[in-house]
This record gives C-alpha cells, structure tokens and sequence, in this order.
C-alpha cells in the first residue's frame, strides 16, 4: 500500500489526479490529509479515486483500529508527502507528532518521500533548506520543487513538479503488481 500524505499547500487540488494515476499504475493508495490540506481538495474526490477511506483525524473513534496511525504506519510499503508544506517538513524534521500524517511518518520502517511545494520565498528560507537537509541526513528522499509561475504570483522555485515524476518516484521504490 501507497500512502499518499497530502498536506495543506495550494497544489494539493492536483492530488486526485495524482491518486488516478498511482491507482491506474496498479498501486493501492491510502490517502491521510492535515487538517489544513481539507481547504484546498475533497476529502470525498480522494476516497472515490482511492476506494479508500480518507484519514485525517488522529482521535477518530470509527476507525476500525484505535492505533490507527501505528496500524497505517506498518501497513505502508511507502509514505508519499505531497504536496509537502514547510510545516510538514520542519515538523518532521524536529520530530513532531501533533497530528495523524506527521504520526505516521514517525512511526513508518517504509521508505518516505517528500515532494515539498511552497513560495519561493519560503522554498529558500534558511530554516526550510536546513530541514530539507536534515530530512535528507536521516535517510528521507526529497523530490524537489520545480521552477516556474506559483499560484501566489511569484515566478521561481516551489512548484509541485509534474505528477508523472512524483509517481515515478514511487515505482522506482515500489514496483506495482
Ligand atoms: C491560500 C493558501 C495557500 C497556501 N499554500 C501553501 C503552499 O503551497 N505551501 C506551504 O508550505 N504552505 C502553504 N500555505 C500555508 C499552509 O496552509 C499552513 O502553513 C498550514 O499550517 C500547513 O499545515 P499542514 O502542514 O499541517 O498541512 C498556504 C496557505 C494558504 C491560505
């Protein structure tokens, strides 16, 4: 199973085609979303393409699993970030645990990448470039962004990259079939 975390960046709307894609390459997808990625895509878009049940709450009492985030955790073959916020990134990075996704990723054996999406400004902030080099210290893979126009206006670094390149990311750990 691929678990696809989708964190509350503007290129999380490119998500469900993401989830078309990985799921029409043979993969199972499990999205869990932050609480701030449910401003920018439907929950409901992701559990259809997916045929999963999407995840975001940590303390959800109709889960089937009440270590839901440990039985997530183990059940991953990989964990995919994105689009990756800075936040998720310094969380991450400084080993938080405040919400379902950051859990997880804490919690997984399973190779974890992280496509991280941003303003450039933000892309290039000292702080995220020591976390991105710290995730990559301890093992992380980083997809990085691309270069082009940014939904906040800018033109630079902070893109999601193509979704063909984010999935192929994903079959060169996790061959489907
Ligand atoms: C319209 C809008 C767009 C945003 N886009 C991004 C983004 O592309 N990347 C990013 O790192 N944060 C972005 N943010 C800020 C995050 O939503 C915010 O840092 C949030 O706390 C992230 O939470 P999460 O990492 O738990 O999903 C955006 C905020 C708004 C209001």
């Amino acid at each position: 199973m691929i678990l696809l975390g989708i964190s509350g960046g503007i290129a999380a709307y490119k998500t469900p085609e993401l989830v078309r894609l990985l799921v029409k390459a043979g993969h199972d997808v499990q999205v869990v979303m932050t609480e701030a990625a449910h401003h920018f895509v439907a929950p409901l878009v992701l559990q259809t393409l997916s045929g999963h049940t999407v995840r975001a709450d940590f303390f959800a009492t109709e889960a089937e699993h009440s270590c839901s985030h440990i039985a997530l955790a183990d059940a991953a073959q990989l964990v995919l970030v994105a689009p990756a916020t800075a936040n998720i990134v310094a969380k991450v990075a400084h080993g938080l645990c405040d919400d379902l996704l950051s859990t997880i990723i804490n919690a997984t054996k399973a190779p974890v990448i992280f496509a991280p999406a941003m303003n450039t400004n933000m892309w290039h902030n000292p702080i995220t470039q020591r976390n991105v080099a710290t995730l990559t210290s301890l093992g992380y893979t980083i997809v990085p962004p691309d270069h082009g126009t940014l939904a906040c206006g800018y033109e630079g670094d902070g893109r999601l990259p193509a979704l063909e390149i984010l999935v192929d990311a994903v079959q060169r750990r996790v061959p489907a079939g």
